[in-house]
């Protein structure tokens, strides 16, 4: 077993040698990833120390609002509109579920061990086999108790299991907070894209600067 995985005990892993054909670049040649099993589809729940991680659930879609996706303080910074309707949550769950069914993984919702409470959510969001975005929400209760870095952590152990290359985010420049998660789970800044993105929830209709943060895997 890969280091990386050993974060991520008690799920039952589907282990297969995955093979690039020609259509992601590899010219025809069978390859296989850094030499040595990669991860086919995430496991649909992950243990942390603290954390159960899981794929969300259409039940969910209550408490993801009532938690934190209508929570103006704690949607303030983030890329997609705070919801006011959970109409909203459950349009976010369809397309949590076709991204599963496009990609290795999604979303995942950030939960207690113990008795399955919801803290918040996390996630891969694969924009090509190889390169994938991340990010973190926490409900307010649950900030300022390393849950955001400890949900971070897993993200870069499975994104190394699945075999991508490139792990990025990007936040509000002003964002203290999640710039130091960032920094404490080991991404490098790697530089300001200007008037490049729209926080809906502070500024709509106005791109804003952002940084960028990547983690690259290592080489085996
Ligand atoms: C940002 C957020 C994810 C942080 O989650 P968290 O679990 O509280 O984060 P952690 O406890 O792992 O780490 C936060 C770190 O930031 C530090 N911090 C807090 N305020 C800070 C500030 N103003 N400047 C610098 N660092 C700050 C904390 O001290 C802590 O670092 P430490 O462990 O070295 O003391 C959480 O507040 C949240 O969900 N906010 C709303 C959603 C959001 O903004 N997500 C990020 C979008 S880019």
């Amino acid at each position: 077993m890969r280091p990386g995985l050993k974060l991520l005990t008690g799920a039952a892993f589907d282990v297969r040698i995955r093979i690039y054909v020609s259509a992601f670049g590899c010219h025809g040649k069978a390859n296989v990833i850094r030499g040595l099993a990669a991860l086919d589809k995430a496991p649909k729940t992950l243990h942390t120390e603290r954390l159960l991680l899981r794929k969300p659930k259409a039940e969910d879609a209550e408490e993801i609002f009532e938690r934190y996706s209508s929570d103006a303080e704690v949607t303030k910074y983030l890329g997609w509109p705070m919801h006011t309707s959970v109409v909203e949550t459950r349009t976010f769950l369809e397309w949590s579920d076709a991204e599963w069914e496009r990609w290795p993984a999604g979303p995942y919702l950030i939960c207690t061990p113990a008795n399955d409470r919801l803290l918040g959510g996390t996630g891969l969001a694969f924009e090509t086999p190889f390169r994938a975005t991340t990010g973190y929400v926490l409900a307010k209760d649950a900030w300022g108790q390393g849950y955001a870095t400890e949900a971070l952590l897993a993200m870069k152990s499975l994104a190394e299991d699945l075999g991508l290359k490139r792990l990025y985010a990007m936040c509000y420049p002003q964002h203290r907070p999640s710039r130091h998660v960032l920094e404490k789970g080991g991404f490098q800044l790697e530089g300001t894209l200007r008037r490049y993105f729209e926080f809906p929830n502070l500024h709509p209709g106005e791109p804003d600067d952002v940084v960028s943060y990547a983690w690259i895997t290592p080489d085996a």
